[in-house]
């Protein structure tokens, strides 16, 4: 385990330029939105298989569309927390070239002000047409459930399931990113779910774990911080803007 004293000193002295923050739902745990696994994840009350499939939408799309309901209202009420508005402040800086690669579909990141966004899991707040694919933007809830598409077909979240392929390209992207990076922070993530999680894989630079309990990155991270996100994002974006000189 490192402390947050060293890497900021790190930090420091290896003036990062490009970075990658890839997140997880650990960095939305602050703002209130639950987290998949651990004791008070989504997982322990909800069985993915019956709502997180493409199976589970075919056998029964009203219950996975309650489902989603209540997640998009619960995140509607939340707000961007300290470690998401850190990494979108970073963005803004001229001294740094910030990506974030986000599993969330949670939408924080964007609405925190980051632009530089690759969404790997989807976006909860966007329908995608099972007839033609059509994806809109569709932030209110809606009047019936399951919802339809203008057309009559049957609207699904724009979101990636168990079993289903990334947005085509992205993971490429998302894989070139942190392999040219100066700096990849892993922020609130369990590290469990591929291939996601191989990307931390292919740093060649440092990489820092941001993470309250240990993962299976942990020992593939250059540095780890038993800390939470909204601890130990803003002072390390701190020290990425100042050891820029600005
Ligand atoms: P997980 O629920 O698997 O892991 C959340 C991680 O966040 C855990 O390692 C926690 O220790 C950590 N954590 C909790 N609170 C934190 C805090 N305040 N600051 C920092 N870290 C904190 O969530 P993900 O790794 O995002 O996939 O899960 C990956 C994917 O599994 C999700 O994108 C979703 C899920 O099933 C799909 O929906 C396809």
């Amino acid at each position: 385990m490192s402390t947050l004293e060293a890497v900021l000193i790190r930090i420091k002295k290896e003036r990062p330029r490009k970075v990658v923050a890839f997140t997880g739902s650990g960095i939305s745990a602050e703002s209130g939105v639950p987290t998949f696994r651990g004791a008070t994840g989504l997982w322990q009350d909800f069985r993915p298989e019956e709502l997180a499939t493409p199976e589970a939408f075919e056998r029964d799309p009203r219950r996975v569309w309650e489902w989603y309901e209540w997640r998009r209202d619960l995140i509607r009420n939340a707000a961007p927390n300290a470690a998401h508005l850190a990494l979108a402040l970073l963005e803004r800086q001229r001294n740094a070239e910030v990506t974030v690669v986000t599993q969330n579909v949670d939408d924080l990141h964007r609405r925190a002000g980051s632009t530089r966004l690759l969404e790997l899991h989807g976006n909860i707040f966007r329908t995608r047409c099972m007839a033609d694919g059509t994806i809109s933007e569709a932030l209110a809830p809606f009047h019936s459930c399951p919802p339809l598409c203008p057309c009559g077909a049957l609207l699904r979240p724009d979101v990636i399931w168990f079993g289903e392929l990334l947005p085509e390209g992205i993971l490429e992207r998302a894989a070139e990113l942190v392999a040219g990076s100066d700096l990849l922070m892993v922020i609130g993530t369990s590290g469990l779910v591929y291939p996601a999680a191989g990307l931390v894989s292919l740093a060649r630079r440092t990489s820092i774990e941001i993470n309250p309990q240990p993962t299976p990155l942990t020992a593939v991270c250059s540095e780890s911080l038993a800390a939470s996100a909204s601890y130990a994002v803003p002072p390390i974006v701190e020290a990425i803007i100042s050891g820029g000189g600005i």
